[in-house]
């Protein structure tokens, strides 16, 4: 495995560009893959097999690139799937649970934190057991938020928009009431929503990012094991999706603050 080759990352769709854009502040020279799996989209709310099936596909399309390591950059994959990539994967891989959950641990003053993510990742409890692995007096308080992916895959992102600040409100009144002094943004789609939430929440939670978190995490893991890239030219990533491009572009372009247009790539993933 040589260190010159990319680090591949993947998602449902455009959520795992929180992982991308903390890579391209934190590695400038690293060559990224992304895979979005805009075709189908949402994984949120499917059965743990085809979750499953989905991740598995994800994760060959980017091993066909010869990526040095994977990153499930969806909190969804990691809460059903993480196992089984951990397991058959031959490069290292990461998913968002561990790095996110004990980050959380470590910025709590309370020990009640909050757990925003997808019905599959509020199902599976993630999150939760591993926080309370971490720190067993913890109170944790989960809230499964679906109506979030919709609102991010479709640009509707702004803190002023009045539907999402409605959404926002009827999702996270119930972590308020409980207290909470740090919640996890344990989908990576809910990071590119943070200033709604935040604005929401109020200065004195912290909002806790799965996609930044995870990057981190990952350019530790690249580092310790000697497969950092030497190359000292930036790096452009590059992206995939399964469905035609234009909306990623515009949605992407925005939150990575480029101009996307014509930089995307459609393929076809149940080829994989
Ligand atoms: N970004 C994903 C996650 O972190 C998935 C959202 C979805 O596809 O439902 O859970």
């Amino acid at each position: 495995m040589s260190s010159q080759n990319a680090i591949g990352v993947f998602d449902s769709g455009l959520g795992g560009l929180s992982a991308v854009k903390e890579f391209m502040r934190l590695l400038p020279n690293e060559k990224i893959v992304y895979f979005g799996d805009t075709g189908r989209v949402p994984y949120g709310t499917r059965s743990r097999e085809t979750i499953k099936k989905y991740a598995t596909q994800d994760a060959a399309f980017l091993m066909r690139h010869g990526v040095k390591m994977v990153v499930a950059a969806c909190g969804t994959v990691s809460s059903v799937a993480g196992e089984l990539l951990e397991s058959s994967l031959p490069v290292p891989y990461t998913g968002v649970v561990n790095p996110t959950a004990y980050t959380a641990v470590r910025v709590t003053k309370n020990g009640r934190i909050g757990v925003i993510g997808t019905a599959a990742t509020v199902g599976s409890h993630s999150y939760k057991l591993r926080i309370q692995r971490l720190m067993p007096e913890a109170q944790v308080f989960e809230q499964a938020c679906p109506l979030f992916v919709s609102l991010v895959e479709n640009g509707i992102i702004h803190r002023d928009d009045q539907i999402t600040r409605l959404v926002v409100r009827r999702y996270m009144a119930q972590l308020k009431e409980n207290g909470v002094d740090t919640v996890i943004l344990g989908c990576t789609h809910f990071p590119l929503l943070r200033e709604a939430i935040s604005d929401y929440m109020g200065e004195g939670v912290t909002l806790v990012d799965s996609g930044y978190e995870t990057a981190l995490y990952a350019a530790k893991v690249l580092r310790e094991r000697g497969l950092l890239s030497d190359s000292t030219e930036t790096q452009s990533p590059s992206f995939y999706v399964s469905d035609t491009p234009e909306g990623f572009e515009s949605v992407a372009g925005l939150f990575l603050g480029r101009d996307m247009e014509h930089t995307v790539t459609q393929i076809d993933i149940e080829a994989y």
